[in-house]
């Protein structure tokens, strides 16, 4: 192809389905895209399993990314108006404004919570349910986020991650926090497994 042909293809920005947004955006920055592809409908649904639609309280999600697991969260009653969701990536946040527009989309860093959201949750949150490379995170910052999520959820509410790794992402011996694990989804690429930590 002509250079001149494939400046022009580029101009134009030919719309990309999730899946190539997916995997550009991993080429561009592996490590916090933390995956190859979206998750899969399987473990979307086993993660929106844990969060109660009938509860009151916005219901907050971490790197929802192309919105697999956001999608899965309004199939199962979730009002789109309850979503929290906090993204890095300007173009997926762009995605998820538009297919979501009731939603309220904040881009932003979600390791940075509080900060990021004190202002905006007026009530303590219904479920704080991550899809964030949580284990390419040092320990410390791992344990900041999830106090910081505890801060903002209601008494016994559940932060709700996936992980690939065979450990849990979070160390489930934390005190005041009840940790319990689905078991393996292997409908997924790779195939993962629900972490959930509720406090005590
Ligand atoms: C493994 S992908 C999961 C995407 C989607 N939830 C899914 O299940 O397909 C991780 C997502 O977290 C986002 N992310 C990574 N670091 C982040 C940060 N510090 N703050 C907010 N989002 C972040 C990435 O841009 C990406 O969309």
């Amino acid at each position: 192809m002509p250079s001149h042909t494939f400046a022009r293809v580029e101009k134009k920005k030919l719309p990309l389905d999730d899946e190539m947004q997916f995997i550009r955006s991993w080429i561009e920055k592996p490590l916090s895209t933390g995956a190859v592809m979206p998750s899969s409908k399987a473990l979307a649904r086993t993660m929106v399993r844990y969060v109660d639609p009938q509860s009151s309280g916005p219901v907050i999600e971490l790197g929802p990314g192309t919105g697999p697991v956001t999608e899965a969260l309004v199939r199962h009653g979730v009002d789109p108006k309850r979503l929290l969701l906090v993204e890095f990536n300007p173009d997926f946040c762009r995605l998820l404004r538009k297919r979501y527009p009731a939603a309220t989309v904040v881009q932003g860093d979600a390791y940075r919570l509080r900060r990021l959201l004190g202002a905006l949750v007026r009530e303590p949150a219904a479920a704080v349910v991550s899809g964030l490379p949580l284990v390419t995170k040092p320990l410390r910052t791992r344990l900041r986020l999830i106090a910081d999520a505890m801060s903002l959820l209601a008494p016994g509410a559940p932060f709700v991650q996936f992980t690939y790794a065979m450990v849990p992402p979070i160390p489930k011996a934390l005190s005041g926090i009840k940790a319990e694990a689905s078991e393996l989804i292997w409908l997924n690429l790779p195939p993962a497994r629900v972490w959930v930590y509720r406090g005590r």
